[in-house]
Parts: structure tokens; C-alpha cells; sequence
């Protein structure tokens, strides 16, 4: 027999199904509650409503597990590569040597943009937000590939993630080189994803940018580590646009969009201003601590803190031995790195940040490494973004597919004004004015 939960509301009893998850996470389905009582649920910031079923990625954040498709994130993070990765969480398994040339083939040959696409970096200010200007220019692609924006079949899907996987490089580089006023550099065939990103980026015409081995090993993995993180606020935007019908690149150009905030992607930014801020002198390390802790104000340590991890990120475990050997390597000194590291142990033995689990995330290292590299901190973000796109694409199929299309529509407690009759403008009372 299935197994119910029972709710007792006005004298009455209603039976709801309890959903189990793989790993044995415990759900309600409330789905028919209001049709049965008349009652909703509510959950602002939906810190305890589970949106869909999906067997993309896992998460336990009371352990700190993460795995993509059932393989821990260590895992990956030592034996593969962003595209296997890529392959991985949009078809549900690792790629045969067949599908894995295959992709890069399709990867390669879609690295360029149209030249009229190209044109429309002319229409942003230079000083542009590189999100913002990701965010318009992958809504764009809609209008440049209108057929493989709504992708149906196999090869289609296979078609359109490359053509997002590889030209959101295209433009990421593209729009750093505009910031600085540069020619545009193009891809080389023979090098890796990684490679390609930041030769793009660096490359002069008269002067290639030597990528270090560990390096172009560095963003390969910190691309893996960002690749999904189930229903994120990004990820569950992507799903919900998705939802309406709209198409493949607008979903993510919405879910870049709901990256770009400081509580989400945008914080790995929000994380290098605050241990720039504390370096330049105005504010040491214990005011901000106590700023983190006080309840009047709105200040939180940034990079700090988890919706779901109630542990350390096993993501922050692996960026904080990274930055170590990213910094060894490039023979980099950053006074950052130090204070970073303080703060953390500062925070961790704080009563306050124990008793809320509160644990350095994702973003509190990335930056770091990002700086060493040469990364502008504005582009912190769309680099978050080029890792996340694989999991955007894989629950947008996921939700898409097998025509099980539900739209995504939440409802509400109302708690404005009653029923009230419209006054003539002769008649409104000027008190507020
Ligand atoms: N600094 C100080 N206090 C914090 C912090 C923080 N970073 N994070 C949570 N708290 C406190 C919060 O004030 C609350 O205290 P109280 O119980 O006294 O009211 C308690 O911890 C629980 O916080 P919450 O807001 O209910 O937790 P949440 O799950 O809604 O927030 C979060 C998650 C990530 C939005 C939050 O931890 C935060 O704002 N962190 C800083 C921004 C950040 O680093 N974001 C990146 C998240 S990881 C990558 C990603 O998803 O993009």
C-alpha cells in the first residue's frame, strides 16, 4: 500500500501521498490539497516546497554530498573534464568516444558568432555589465537559430547545447575585449574549452597569451564544480520560464538574468569587494564579523551560507585547496588569500555562524582564483554562468521533455485591501499628496 501523510484541518481529514526520492528524501505531495480543502501551503522563498522530480543532481547538505548523476562531484572534479561534464548532466550518462567527438566536432564548429550578432556589442556602452550583456546576447541566439531554439529531437538538443555551450565563450571573451577597447580574438580548433576561454580573452594580435597547464586545469574544474546544483534560483528560473513554452535560449537568458543577483552567482563579487574593502583599511575583519551578526542590519558576510548546505560546500573545499595551487604555481601573492582565510576561521568558531551552519560557499573562494588569472571581478559572474549552462540545458530538456510541459504558477495568500469601490479623482482625498 502507498504510503500517505494525513492533515487534520477543520474537523476534517485529507490524505496526501508521500513521494519517496532515491536517496530516501521524504516529500508530501499537496498537489490536490486545495481542490480537496480549499487550503494552499505557503512557503515564501520556497525553503521547503519541492518543485518537480528530477534525476539530474543530488544533494545532501546536511553531509555536504553533491553528485551529477549519481557521481560524487570529487569525483569528477579529479577524472573528467567541463564537456564530459556537460555530456553528463544534459544525456544522464558519461559520453562513448563516439558521442564525446562528436560534441566537440559540434562545439568547434559553432564557436563563432554571426557577424551581424557580432554588431550588437556596438549597441552597448563600453562600460556595460558583462552579465547584462550575456543575459541580451543569448536571448539573441533565438533569433539567429529560431528552429533549434525549441529543439525536439536528439540531435537538435545535441545542436542547440552546443551552439549555447560554445558561443556563450565566444561572447564572454568578446564582451571582455570590448570592455578594454581590443580586437576580438577567435578560437583555435586544437585547443580545449578552457583553453579557448582564456586565449580568447588574453590573446593580443601581436602577442598570444601562454596559458599555464594548471591553469587552464583550474577553470576546467571550477567550470565542472558550477555545472548544476539542482533547483537553484537560476536553474528553477530556467525551468519556470521553460514552463510557458518559451523557448531554450530565452529560459536561459532568464536564468543568467537570476544568476547576476549578489545572493546568488553575483556573490562571488560581492565576496572579493568585501575582502578588498577590509585590505583597504576602512574596516578590519572583526567589524565586519559583527556587522554579519547584527540583526538591525542587512550586511551579510558574503560567500558565507547555503540554502541547502548545513556543512561545509564541498564545492569551497575543493576551490580553497585550488586557490593554493593556482597561486603556487603563478608564483602569485594576494593579501586577499590571507584575510579570506582569517575571516573563515574567525566565522568558524563563532557561536553565531555555528549555530546556523553557516560554512564558506562556492563563491567564497572562486574570486580569489579568478583574480590570480587576470579575471575582471564584474566577469566573476558570467564565468558562474559558462560553468552553469550544461545543468540550464539539462533541466530545461528535463522539464520540457515527454511532453509533460506543466506551467509553473504559484499561488498566494491576498492581504491587500477588501472589496472597495473606485473613487473619482474630484473626490480622492489629498492627505497623501
Ligand atoms: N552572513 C550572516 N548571517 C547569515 C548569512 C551570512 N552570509 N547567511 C545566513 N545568515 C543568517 C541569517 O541572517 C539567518 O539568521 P537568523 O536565523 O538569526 O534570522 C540565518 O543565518 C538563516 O539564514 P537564511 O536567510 O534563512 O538562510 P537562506 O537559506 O535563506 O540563505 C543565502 C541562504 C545564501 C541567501 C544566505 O546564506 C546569504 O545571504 N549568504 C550570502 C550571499 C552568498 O554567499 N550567496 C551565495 C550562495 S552559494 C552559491 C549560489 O547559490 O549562487
Amino acid at each position: 500500500m502507498k504510503k500517505t501523510a494525513t492533515l487534520k484541518v477543520d474537523n476534517r481529514e485529507y490524505k496526501l501521498p508521500v513521494v519517496i526520492g532515491t536517496e530516501k528524501e521524504k516529500g508530501i505531495d499537496i498537489s490536490k490539497l486545495r481542490a480537496e480543502s480549499g487550503y494552499i501551503t505557503l512557503d515564501p522563498g520556497y525553503t521547503n516546497t519541492g518543485s518537480c522530480e528530477s534525476s539530474i543532481t543530488y544533494t545532501d547538505g546536511e553531509k555536504g554530498i553533491l553528485r551529477y548523476r549519481g557521481i560524487p562531484i570529487d569525483e569528477l572534479a579529479q577524472k573528467s573534464d567541463f564537456i564530459e561534464v556537460a555530456d553528463l548532466l544534459i544525456w544522464g550518462s558519461l559520453p562513448t568516444k563516439v558521442m564525446r567527438k562528436r560534441f566537440t566536432d559540434l562545439l568547434t564548429n559553432n564557436a563563432l558568432l554571426h557577424e551581424s550578432l557580432k554588431h550588437h556589442f556596438e549597441g552597448f556602452p563600453f562600460d556595460s555589465h558583462p552579465m547584462a550583456m550575456l543575459s541580451a546576447m543569448v536571448n539573441a541566439l533565438s533569433c539567429y537559430h529560431p528552429v533549434l531554439a525549441m529543439p525536439h529531437s536528439s540531435s537538435e538538443i545535441e545542436k542547440a547545447a552546443a551552439i549555447l555551450i560554445s558561443k556563450i565563450r565566444t561572447i564572454t571573451a568578446f564582451s571582455y575585449k570590448m570592455s578594454r577597447g581590443e580586437p576580438f580574438i577567435y578560437p583555435k580548433s586544437e585547443f580545449s574549452y578552457a583553453e579557448n576561454l582564456l586565449h580568447m580573452m588574453f590573446s593580443l594580435p601581436h602577442e598570444p597569451y601562454e596559458v599555464h597547464p594548471e591553469v587552464k586545469r583550474a577553470v576546467d574544474l571550477i567550470l565542472i564544480l558550477h555545472a548544476d546544483h539542482e533547483q537553484n534560483c537560476s536553474t528553477s528560473t530556467v525551468r519556470m520560464v521553460a514552463s510557458s513554452g518559451a523557448n531554450l535560449f530565452a529560459s536561459i537568458s532568464a536564468g543568467i538574468a537570476a544568476l547576476w543577483g549578489h545572493l546568488h552567482g553575483g556573490a562571488n563579487q560581492a565576496a572579493i569587494e568585501m575582502l578588498e574593502d577590509i585590505h583597504s583599511g576602512s574596516i578590519d575583519v572583526k567589524q565586519y564579523i559583527k556587522m554579519a551578526k547584527d540583526k538591525k542590519s542587512s550586511f551579510r558576510l558574503m560567500g558565507f551560507g547555503h540554502r541547502v548546505y548545513k556543512n561545509y560546500d564541498p564545492r569551497a573545499k575543493i576551490l580553497k585547496k585550488l586557490s593554493k595551487n593556482v597561486f603556487s604555481v603563478l608564483k602569485h601573492k594576494d593579501p586577499l588569500l590571507d584575510i579570506a582565510l582569517e575571516l573563515e576561521d574567525i566565522a568558524l568558531s563563532d557561536p553565531y555562524f555555528i549555530e546556523r551552519k553557516l560554512y564558506p560557499n562556492v563563491d567564497f573562494y572562486s574570486g580569489l582564483i579568478y583574480r590570480a588569472i587576470g579575471v575582471p571581478k564584474n566577469m566573476f559572474p558570467v564565468f558562474f554562468a559558462i560553468g552553469r549552462l550544461p545543468g540550464w540545458i539539462a533541466h530545461w530538456k528535463e522539464a520540457t521533455e515527454n511532453n509533460r510541459l506543466q506551467l509553473a504558477r504559484p499561488r498566494q495568500i491576498y492581504v491587500g485591501h477588501a472589496k472597495q469601490n473606485y473613487v473619482p479623482i474630484s473626490k480622492r482625498s489629498t492627505k497623501k499628496s
